[in-house]
């Protein structure tokens, strides 16, 4: 996968695809992930990227050309996703990076200032994406997430002791409790099941404090779920056995 980014402050995505799991993809060629700075593709001496708003107001606005220039340089195939990084995009969830890691080549766009012009939203992008509801100062440091939420379901992308169909999440659910040695710390210990070397015993144990876990948490998660008949049976007892101001 090619993964093109357009922003104003390149410098900001030094760190973070040097390190780590997006590091060794970048190695293994399972993805190459291009950094754009927008003033490359402005045409004027001064490479002024954004302007007033028309009818006034603060701050300022990104300008069309060179958002069309930079995007029409860069797109392979028309299928090619071309999103906007913006808090006004939709909610960007785990399905979403599932669907985005199938594609040959994604572009992002960091926002910034006050916006972006209107016809860039309707011409030239064909998704808007937000990491959470909050507001950031640009889109670089939500681009940086998109990447790596697409990166690690890249096959290969994680080695072969892991999958990301394990990641919490991946099921719908949170990820069940994890312990390593020591086996008593500070008096602490490990549960009982995890010692037991009974494997079915545990696999039951991990996907019960799993959907508890979930239930306790995030039970808006619980509807969405792959749950067989019996875990639903389960949840409903669980929720029965909640202390009251728990119960959903
Ligand atoms: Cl994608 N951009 C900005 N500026 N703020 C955000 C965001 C994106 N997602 C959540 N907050």
């Amino acid at each position: 996968m090619r993964i093109d980014i357009l922003t104003l402050f390149p410098n900001m995505f030094s760190g973070p695809f040097n390190e780590s799991i997006i590091k060794r993809a970048i190695d293994r060629q399972l993805v190459s992930i291009v950094i754009h700075n927008l003033r490359d593709y402005t045409s004027d001496r001064h490479r002024i990227v954004d302007d007033y708003p028309y009818g006034g107001g603060p701050g300022m606005v990104l300008k069309p050309e060179p958002l069309f220039a930079a995007v029409e340089a860069i797109k392979g195939e028309v299928q090619t996703p071309v999103i906007l990084l913006t808090p006004q995009g939709r909610l960007f969830d785990q399905r979403a990076a599932e669907e985005l890691a199938t594609y040959d080549q994604m572009i992002l766009i960091c926002g910034h200032y006050e916006g972006v012009d209107e016809r860039v939203r309707e011409h030239l992008v064909s998704d808007e994406i937000s990491i959470g509801d909050y507001v950031l100062s640009g889109g670089e440091l939500a681009a940086m997430v998109v990447v790596d939420a697409v990166v690690r379901q890249l096959p290969g992308a994680l080695g072969s002791e892991a999958s990301a169909g394990e990641d919490s999440h991946a099921s719908g659910l949170l990820e069940y409790p994890q312990y390593t040695r020591p086996q008593v710390f500070r008096g602490w210990g490990v549960p009982e099941v995890l010692l037991s070397g009974n494997h079915a015993k545990i696999a039951r144990w991990r996907r019960e404090q799993s959907l508890l876990r979930t239930l306790r948490r995030r039970p808006d998660l619980v509807e969405g779920a792959e749950l067989s008949t019996e875990e639903r049976r389960l949840i409903e007892r669980l929720k029965r056995e909640m202390p009251p101001w728990r119960q959903v």
